[in-house]
């Protein structure tokens, strides 16, 4: 349904994205996973027609979204990250607004609006002018005008930056709704909790390029299939890497008093690896074993955790 071909952008001498390739499947949800910077928003903005790529093409559902714009517009809807509402102007107003650039019949758009409002948890605050919202209302609202049109396909831009819980679980649960009644959905989080609870797949993204892409077990099998052990103590990340080098283990992060390994299972436990680094002058104050999760995959592939 989405399908992405090399996409190439540059910023001066920087590449923000750096030859991506993707295809997500009719019904599909999918997720770009990676930190502030990654390239996530520029993507989306090329794949949703509104930035022009330097290389590569895209195509909705076979039309190409550079060549074809209208035809593209009617059936891809875009939650872009930076609100875009006219604070001046009621929730219904903003709604009427954008929805009118889609060419829909009058009762029909009143129809999707009144349906919108509903689904946002907006009904009763529908003629206040926006400014008097808060961040969790003006987010829901961005998503409506983002769905008004009913689109076939939806591209969402971290939807849920911040704001209150509750605002953030109404939101992943409309996804998740509209994901259900078959809309195929690219959408992109710095939230890796968000990704894993949300996604069919997702691609891993850094520095402008995709670095793994799967389902979050797939994913997880990335970071091997032993316990992820992480320790505690005053060592440097040197102290710890050479600590365990020869070792059948594969250190995911060394820092500066943390580091994480993997084990692999068959052929050292944590008992082993732990007197591994005692003999390797490593005190240790505390240490922590998980199993493999999107986490452990995260930090292998980029070498740093995701936090907000
Ligand atoms: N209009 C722009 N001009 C110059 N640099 C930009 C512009 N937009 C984004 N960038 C840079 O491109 C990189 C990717 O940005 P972005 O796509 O916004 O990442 P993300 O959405 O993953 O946070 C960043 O280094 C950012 O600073
Ligand atoms: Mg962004």
């Amino acid at each position: 349904m989405i399908r992405v071909e090399d996409l190439q952008k540059s910023y001066g001498s920087l590449r923000a994205v750096d030859g991506i390739s993707l295809e997500v499947p009719e019904g599909e949800l999918f997720g770009f996973l990676g930190p502030n910077g990654a390239g996530k928003t520029t993507t989306l903005s090329m794949i949703s027609g509104l930035l022009k790529p330097d290389r590569g093409r895209v195509s909705i559902a076979d039309i190409d979204v550079w060549t074809s714009p209208k035809e593209a517009k009617r059936i891809l809807g875009l939650v872009p990250q930076d609100l875009a509402l006219y604070e001046e102007l009621s929730a219904r107003e903003n709604l009427t607004f954008w929805g009118s650039l889609f060419d829909l019949p009058r009762p029909q758009l009143k129809a999707n609006i009144d349906l919108w409002l509903d689904r946002v948890g907006l009904k009763d605050r529908a003629k206040e002018p926006v400014s008097k919202f808060s961040g969790g209302m003006k987010r829901r609202l961005n998503l409506a005008i983002g769905l008004v049109h009913n689109p076939k396909v939806v591209l969402l831009d971290e939807p849920t930056v911040g704001i209150d819980p509750q605002a953030r679980k109404n939101i992943l649960d409309i996804i998740r709704e509209i994901a259900r009644e078959g809309t195929t959905i690219l959408f992109t989080t710095h939230h890796l909790e968000e990704a894993e609870a949300l996604c069919d797949r997702i691609a891993i993204m850094d520095h402008g390029r995709i670095l793994e892409t799967g389902s979050v077990e797939e994913l997880a099998r990335v970071a091997g299939d032993g316990s992820i052990v992480t320790v505690n103590g005053p060592f440097t990340a040197a102290q710890f890497r050479t600590a365990l080098e020869g070792e059948k283990v594969n250190v995911l992060s060394a820092a500066e008093h943390v580091g994480t390994a993997t084990l692999n299972p068959d052929e050292i436990n944590v008992v082993t690896l732990l007197q591994k680094l005692s003999e390797g002058g490593i005190e240790i104050t505390d240490v922590s074993i998980q199993k493999p999760s999107l986490e452990s995959v995260f930090l292998k592939l980029t070498g740093r955790e995701l936090r907000d």
